[in-house]
């Protein structure tokens, strides 16, 4: 018998509970579910719908059902329609006819929209943890590099000289925003209780709401019962912190394929983190980098997935909604399999400060040769200008900037003296951006204490 049938006269066509039912994805809810109607049974206790020893009976059976899925020895029927079905059927078989009384008032309605709340409240705090983990790796790393002059690019072009530790910290100030991001996310979700709430008009029994939602970690009580049972705002904020944490991811990965490409060379992967081919014996290639490029799609096309399913519902429960469950599951399985491997991939690989010095072009310092000029009174979109000549007359002569010869300096600017030679010094050319958030060595010295304090060293 499922739990609604009393209506129908027909059981429901197979093909069609494969497709209703949920409890092969859901079954994850069950520690929440658990503790939601617990939470519920006490508040039909105190509004004296049941009695003690009812609702006794009640969590003990369903502390006992908690066991059985924690030890993996759940054993599903074939009416268990959802997790919420799945754990009343076997409550009712453990303890008797009392076990119908649990959902007095409820629905799975406000059930199951306030165990996905609970359930992203449960499950984030492990996500925040991984995500300050990659960032101590980055900056246990950046702090051995903060001399290590590398080229810094705009439009994937040669720009300035930059360095490893300021490259490095970039990713560290990403995955700021998106440990903030996701907490923000999970406190939607923490921000108000849909239990309470009924199929969509509220519950007719004296429940104190407030009270239950705040029992569970909630801020207060759901507002507006309509609006409860459908709102999935809070997961659509969690799967956009989680697309945008995989942007992050997926351009740190990007930048890593490219420096570890022996052209490159900028880095070297540990073994343990890059595979071979099962053809060139040579090749020595980044998939979990590759990887974690490829699954950023999917996780983006969970956001638009979700947003999609939500913007056609008319108002209250629709049934589209239990396609929520899978896009968040999947998001977060996915970040927790791939941040730790993206940690000690980072904490493993070596970088080599002398391929990326030897990848300098003196070009990189014609913004510095234009400062120059700026020094000496020149205004600077004409110091940039008579800049731009030097560099062709270098390219025309086929000789480095350096190497070119004060007459033709001079005969483009007289203010050119022989000090200009002094411009080219990639070291001074870093060291001079010291205003905050650039990358002198003093000043990423000074970001990475701030980091260290605020993270905790790896
Ligand atoms: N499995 C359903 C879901 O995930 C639970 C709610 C079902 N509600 C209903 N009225 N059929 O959305």
């Amino acid at each position: 018998m499922t739990l609604w049938g009393g209506v129908f006269q027909h059981p429901t066509d197979d093909a069609v509970r494969r497709l209703n039912d949920s409890l092969p994805f859901d079954w994850r809810l069950y520690d929440v579910d658990i503790t939601a109607s617990q939470a519920w049974a006490g508040a039909l206790h105190r509004a004296a719908i049941l009695t003690s020893e009812e609702h006794q009976a009640i969590v003990q059976g369903l502390e006992r059902v908690r066991r059985l899925f924690a030890s993996g020895q759940f054993v599903p029927a074939p009416g268990d329609e959802d997790i919420h079905t799945a754990v009343e059927r076997w409550l009712t078989e453990a303890i008797g006819p009392v076990a119908g009384k649990l959902h007095t008032g409820r629905s799975r309605n406000d059930q199951v929209a306030t165990d996905l709340r609970l359930w992203v409240m449960q499950a984030t705090p492990a996500l925040l943890d991984h995500i300050r983990d990659l960032q101590r790796a980055l900056l246990a790393q950046a702090a051995g590099h903060v001399h290590s002059v590398m080229p810094g690019l705009t439009h994937f072009q040669p720009a300035q000289p930059i360095t490893a530790a300021h490259w490095l910290l970039s990713t560290v100030a990403m995955l700021e925003r998106d440990w903030d991001r996701l907490g923000q996310a999970a406190a939607a979700a923490a921000s108000q209780c849909p239990l309470g709430s009924g199929a969509l008009a509220g519950t007719p029994y004296p429940i104190d709401r407030t009270a239950l939602a705040v029992a569970l970690g909630f801020q207060q009580a759901s507002s507006n019962s309509l609006d409860a049972v459908s709102d999935r705002d809070f997961v659509a904020d969690f799967l956009h912190a989680a697309a945008l944490l995989m942007t992050h991811l997926s351009r740190l990965a990007e930048d890593l394929i490219i420096y570890s490409n022996p052209r490159f060379g900028f880095v070297t992967l540990d073994d343990r983190y890059s595979t071979g081919s099962s053809l060139m014996p040579q090749k020595r290639n980044p998939d979990p980098l590759e990887l974690a490029r490829g699954k950023t799609g999917r996780i983006i096309g969970h956001l638009a997935g979700l947003l999609t399913t939500l913007k056609g519902l008319p108002s209250g429960y629709n049934k589209d909604l239990q396609e929520d469950k899978e896009p968040l599951f999947d998001a977060y399985d996915t970040l927790m399999l791939l941040l730790p491997v993206l940690t000690a991939l980072i904490a493993s690989m070596t970088l080599h400060p002398e391929r990326m010095r030897a990848a300098l072009d003196e070009a990189m310092l014609a913004t510095d040769l234009a400062d120059y000029l700026v020094a000496r009174g020149v205004p600077f979109r004409h110091a940039h200008h008579l800049t731009g000549q030097v560099v062709r007359r270098a390219e025309a002569l086929g000789v480095k900037l350096s190497a070119l010869p004060l007459a033709d300096y001079q005969a483009i600017a007289l203010q050119f003296g022989p000090d200009v030679y002094d411009v080219f010094d990639f070291d001074q050319a870093v060291a001079r951006r010291r205003p905050v958030g650039g990358a002198a060595p003093e000043t990423v010295s000074a970001q990475i204490n701030q980091w260290q304090a605020r993270l905790g060293q790896s």
